[in-house]
């Protein structure tokens, strides 16, 4: 009889010592999301090739001569490089933003 009263506390002594041994559940850290970077609407960056034009090529015609004159797009860089022996102010990297935005926007459509 004693020996199963001693064995009943044990076991309850037990069982008490697993409840409290129960793990916590860690504190989970607050899910951070970044606020994605989305560029406002029409706030796309204007194309500095464009821009060029607007400044580099109007000293001496206005950017109608360009809409005027389609060509393909393989002949723009002939066509701004004879504009820069007039004196048209690009150095070589404005040269190519001001050729890609020409035959992008004005080149007649290819195999013509
Ligand atoms: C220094 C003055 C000057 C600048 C700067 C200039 N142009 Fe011209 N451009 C001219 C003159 C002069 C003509 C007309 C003579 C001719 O047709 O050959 C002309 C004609 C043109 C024509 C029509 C002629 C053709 O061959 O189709 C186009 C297109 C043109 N320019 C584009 C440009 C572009 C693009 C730029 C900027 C990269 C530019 N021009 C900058 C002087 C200039």
């Amino acid at each position: 009889m004693r020996k199963i009263l001693i064995t009943a506390a044990a076991a309850a002594m037990l069982a008490a010592s697993l409840a409290q041994a129960q793990p916590q559940p860690a504190p989970q850290p607050a899910p951070v999301t970044p606020a994605p970077a989305q560029p406002a609407p029409g706030d796309a960056p204007a194309d500095p090739g464009a821009a060029l034009v607007k400044d580099r090529c109007t000293m001496c015609h206005d950017t109608d001569i360009i809409a005027a004159s389609p060509r393909p797009a393989a002949a723009w860089g002939d066509l701004v490089a004879s504009m820069v022996r007039r004196g048209a102010q690009l150095n070589d990297d404005e040269k190519a933003q001001v050729v890609a935005y020409l035959a992008k926007t004005y080149s007649t459509p290819a195999g013509t």
